[in-house]
């Protein structure tokens, strides 16, 4: 199989994580037979060196003739956000991104694996059944792409974000989670704040009639605050969780914190078209960028679902896949996830050993 890819490396840790991942793609293509070539954009801080914008036309032209785009991250340090260079600069890249090529379906898979149970927060008990929980988070409406202005009323400063939301975009995330939850355990909660805001209500009414397409999904509604506390309390209870975007993120990022690092959770955007992208939760990590440090495995994570939903390549995902939770299991660990007393193995070191199974 010959495919395109689209390598948006960005900025901090994003270059080096996707470094690693595309040996482990090489070694993918070798032992399967494809053939991957990868066409490298600019995007964040690093393209702003060059274009004077975070996401230039040039990066969209490369994404659109590819089969799929692999993004790493983007962003600077805190202390430098006033810098033209870094201002704004995740919005414009990803914002950018999500509305041109529409990607409106978010999935944020939350796994604790096994092996690294004991880097999660939560008491053991709590876990003690596994954790697998996707997130389909709504990614082009909501507060996000709304207006946003500030005004003067009255002498003081006002301002207004506008929630916006149709019925179509609803339908649109509804469907992709149930079918989902079809596949998965034939359950499936859905987030909203129906009890306040006209937005949720409408959310409510619209996935209530998309699952009468789907009558072996049992549909549960559930109020966003109450579902930030059951996810600490109690995740066990969730298979699929449907979320629009404003809540989906910031529920994400707390199901995040739940396997006890960022650098394990990847993250899919895909379009009506099927067309995605496929990126690490986490951010730019600058406090270690360039230091052979990070935790590759969301990066690697993101090529792998890239694998499956973009290119239909099941074995190759599941490869690569095994090959972490060998490695895992062999005791190679980051610094991220290294406990005390345990020696911290290398980027580089850690897809070593993943490509040390895979051979
Ligand atoms: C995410 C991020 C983005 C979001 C930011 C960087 C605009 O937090 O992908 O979750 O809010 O969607
Ligand atoms: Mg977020």
């Amino acid at each position: 199989m010959h495919k395109t890819i689209a390598v948006l490396s960005g900025d901090g840790i994003g270059p080096e994580v996707m470094e690693q991942t595309l040996r482990v793609l090489d070694a993918v293509a070798k032992k399967y037979q494809h053939n991957f070539t990868y066409l490298e954009a600019k995007i964040g801080g690093a393209a702003y060196d060059t274009y004077s914008e975070h996401c230039p036309d040039e990066t969209l032209e490369i994404c659109k003739k590819s089969d799929a785009i692999l993004f790493g991250s983007v962003g600077g340090p805190i202390t430098e956000q006033h810098q033209p260079k870094w201002a704004g600069c995740e919005a414009n890249s990803i914002l950018k991104l999500r509305k041109h090529f529409q990607f409106n379906i978010n999935v944020r898979p939350v796994l604790i694996y096994p092996s690294l149970a004991a880097l999660s927060p939560l008491r053991a008990e709590k876990i003690s059944h596994g954790i697998d929980i996707l997130i389909f988070r709504e990614l082009n409406g909501d507060l996000y792409f709304g207006r946003h202005e500030q005004r003067v009323e009255k002498g003081q400063r006002v301002a207004t974000d506008e929630a916006i939301y149709d019925e179509s975009q609803i339908a649109s995330i509804a469907h992709a989670a149930f079918q989902s939850a079809e596949q998965r355990k034939g359950k499936l909660v859905s987030v909203d704040k129906a009890n306040v805001l006209a937005t949720s209500k409408l959310w409510r009414e619209v996935v209530n009639e998309v699952g009468k397409k789907y009558p072996d999904v049992e549909l549960t509604h559930i109020l966003v605050d109450n579902c930030a506390m059951q996810l600490i309390i109690h995740p066990a209870q969730f298979d699929v969780i449907l979320a629009p975007n404003m809540f989906g993120d910031i529920l994400s990022d707390l199901a995040a914190a739940l396997p006890g690092s960022l650098g394990l959770i990847p993250s899919i955007s895909l379009n009506a078209q099927g067309f995605g992208l496929y990126e690490p939760s986490g951010g730019s990590a600058p406090d270690i960028a360039g230091m052979n440090i990070a935790n590759p495995i969301a990066q690697i994570l993101s090529a792998t679902m890239m694998l499956r939903h973009s290119f239909n390549l099941h074995n190759e995902a599941d490869a690569i896949e095994h090959a972490i939770q060998q490695a895992l299991a062999a005791g190679g660990r980051t610094k991220d996830i290294a406990s005390s007393g345990e020696v911290a193995v290398s980027t580089c070191g850690f897809v070593d050993k993943i490509l040390d199974v895979m051979r």
